[in-house]
């Protein structure tokens, strides 16, 4: 196995025509390079862990949603040496009541499938807790130098990433991150007007080995808002250009001096107005001075 990973034929196993569904071939490949002699897979959808594993004769323990088992809410049951867990990507493909229906799955189990299906969280936000408690809750159930492979995938929506690779809650060593080259996915059949976007042609496997017991590195993303007048290693340059933009281009001397007071920047300084002339007259490429205005050049 190498860190780019192109299966154009399939493979056997599991059921292409159940959406979302993977390729046999990389599971192959997971259990080849790690030797792996029981394999656990908790969202299994068409079952291609399952016939993957029977192929090579090692044990599976394989659920979902669509039988019955909520991982969101109930008890990862084994104790385990090798996870492969590809759960929905966000909202791309919706499941209860789109592959199987919710209300067979509450008739049969008692779950209200379409509450506790991971494709139908409420945001961005709300997906990526519930893929993080899902994560924590499958890697805690690993024995010590277990390991857990989670294919995943990249989302673009109105000019904006989404990315689970970048999002997901990483606990213990990140052995790898593997580029899987995608085929024959829906999407890609897909014509747009105006195709002024890169197309997403890849999906991802995050490696992850459980190398220590009870505690162990967790690396979680946090996004944040930053008002660039409270961070000390942007220039003045930077900070009064952006004043000058949010004014719409042309700003007097005293709004840019009221626009830094109060804010980390100015008070690190003992020279405000001073520092903000220099830098206005420092940089004539951008800035320039007409009928008592600033303006970005
Ligand atoms: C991307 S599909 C897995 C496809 C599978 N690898 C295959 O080859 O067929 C994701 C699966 O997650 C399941 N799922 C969604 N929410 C779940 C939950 N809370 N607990 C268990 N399974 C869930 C869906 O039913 C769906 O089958």
């Amino acid at each position: 196995m190498q860190s780019i990973v192109s299966y154009k034929e399939r493979g056997i196993g599991g059921n292409n025509l159940y959406r979302g569904n993977c390729s046999p071939r990389l599971i192959e490949d997971l259990i080849d390079f790690y030797k792996v002699k029981n394999i656990s897979d908790y969202m299994c959808g068409s079952g291609t862990t399952k016939d993957v594993a029977d192929r090579k004769n090692i044990k599976a323990n394989v659920y979902d949603l669509n039988q019955g088992f909520d991982l969101l809410n109930m008890d990862v049951p084994e104790r385990n040496e090798f996870i492969f867990w590809h759960p929905p990507y966000h909202n791309m493909i919706r499941y209860a009541d789109n592959m199987y229906a919710a209300s067979e799955i509450e008739k049969k189990y008692g779950i209200c499938a379409n509450e506790v299906d991971l494709s139908q969280c409420r945001s961005w936000e709300d997906f990526i807790k519930k893929l993080n408690a899902c994560m924590i809750k499958q890697f805690a159930s690993l024995e010590t130098g277990g390991h857990m492979a989670v294919l995943m995938g990249d989302l673009k929506k109105q000019g904006k990433l989404y990315s689970m690779l970048l999002e997901i809650a990483k606990p213990g060593i990140i052995e790898n991150i593997v580029i899987k080259v995608q085929h024959n996915c829906m999407s890609n059949k897909n014509q747009y007007a105006n195709e002024n976007f890169i197309r997403i042609q890849h999906e991802y496997v995050l490696l992850l080995k459980k190398a220590e017991d009870l505690i162990y590195p967790v690396q979680f993303a946090v996004n944040r808002i930053a008002d660039i007048r409270n961070l000390e290693s942007v220039t003045w340059k930077d900070v009064i250009a952006d004043i000058i933009e949010k004014a719409g281009g042309k700003i007097e001397l005293h709004n840019i001096y009221q626009q830094v007071s109060g804010y980390k920047k100015a008070e690190k300084n003992n020279h405000v107005k001073e520092k903000v002339r220099q830098t206005l007259y420092a940089y004539r490429k951008i800035f320039f001075f007409e009928n008592g205005l600033w303006y970005l050049s």
